[in-house]
């Protein structure tokens, strides 16, 4: 089944619109044109952003722009959880979406994968804010996030994450390109839930998601992937640690473990991008 999404945001007097459209999110940058009966049916139903909800985004990106420091550095625990406070009591409105009409479902899409799609609402090379909306069955395969510490709050939906981490020291496989990980998270999250952290070597730093209903992702990167700066992104197979194991991994030492090959970039990898036209944050004359 092909996902229509969309919200449904107006901004004040200057009209910003979140609707969906075909099979895609789409953000419509002009007013939708209504019949006079169409405006009495949906009055009720167009949503204002309130003025906290523009503060929410906007608090967010001020304290990004205090913590975030830049290549090789990691925030400090008592920013993470700054953050993570934020974070938590985001909900979509505060991004432009509207919980009520931001996905419809429009049928049936045969031999064909739900496609991401994803909006920046800012970015700097110290960090990046990013949504990623999932179809339902759309999946973001397992990748990693080299030298980044990166937030992710599930707005909207149901999804299934599996996270790995490295095992240290390095601990590969003879003869081959495999690596061993170890299973961080492998579990179903639904909206609202506490925001996720992942960090260089902890956390879960490589991670996949499934979407299991249609969902939304708002993810806080710090800093983003930059080849310049060592900082691709690279996408891997799981495999079960054991011979002959059916399972993905298996319990050793009371770790769940499994051998993790990287692979080229999947096909599911590809994502199309829309412009971000939710509330917009405010930026002072000191950029970063
Ligand atoms: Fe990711």
């Amino acid at each position: 089944m092909v996902v229509d999404a969309g919200g449904l945001v107006e901004q004040s007097k200057d009209i910003t619109t979140v609707k969906h459209a075909n099979n895609r999110v789409r953000y419509a940058n002009k007013p939708i044109k209504k019949s006079n009966r169409w405006c009495k049916k949906r009055r009720r139903k167009v949503v204002f952003p309130r003025v906290r909800e523009v503060l929410r985004l906007q608090q967010l990106f001020v304290s990004c722009r205090e913590i975030f420091k830049g290549h090789g550095t990691v925030p400090p625990a008592s920013d993470v959880n700054k953050l993570c406070n934020i974070l938590d009591k985001m909900k979509p409105g505060d991004v432009g979406l509207s919980k009520n009409q931001f996905f419809k479902a429009a049928g049936a899409a045969i031999g064909t994968h739900p496609r991401v799609t994803y909006t920046t609402i800012y970015q700097c090379s110290e960090f990046s804010l990013c949504i990623f909306f999932l179809p339902e069955k759309a999946v973001i395969p397992l990748h990693n996030h080299p030298g980044m510490t990166v937030f992710s709050k599930l707005l909207l939906g149901t999804m299934h994450i599996k996270s790995y981490d490295w095992v240290h020291p390095k601990h590969s496989m003879p003869s081959s390109r495999m690596r061993l990980a170890r299973l961080k998270a492998n579990g179903v999250y639904t909206a609202p839930c506490d925001t996720s952290v992942l960090y260089p070597t902890t956390g879960g730093n490589m991670h996949e998601f499934k979407a299991m209903t249609p969902c939304a992702v708002l993810d806080v990167i710090g800093p983003p992937y930059s080849k310049q700066e060592g900082r691709d992104c690279s996408y891997y197979k799981d495999y079960p640690y054991g011979d002959g194991e059916t399972t993905a991994v298996r319990e050793e030492e009371g770790e769940c473990l499994g051998w993790l090959e990287e692979i080229q970039v999947p096909e599911e990898a590809e994502m199309d991008r829309i412009q971000y036209l939710g509330p917009q944050i405010i930026q002072n004359t000191t950029t970063c």
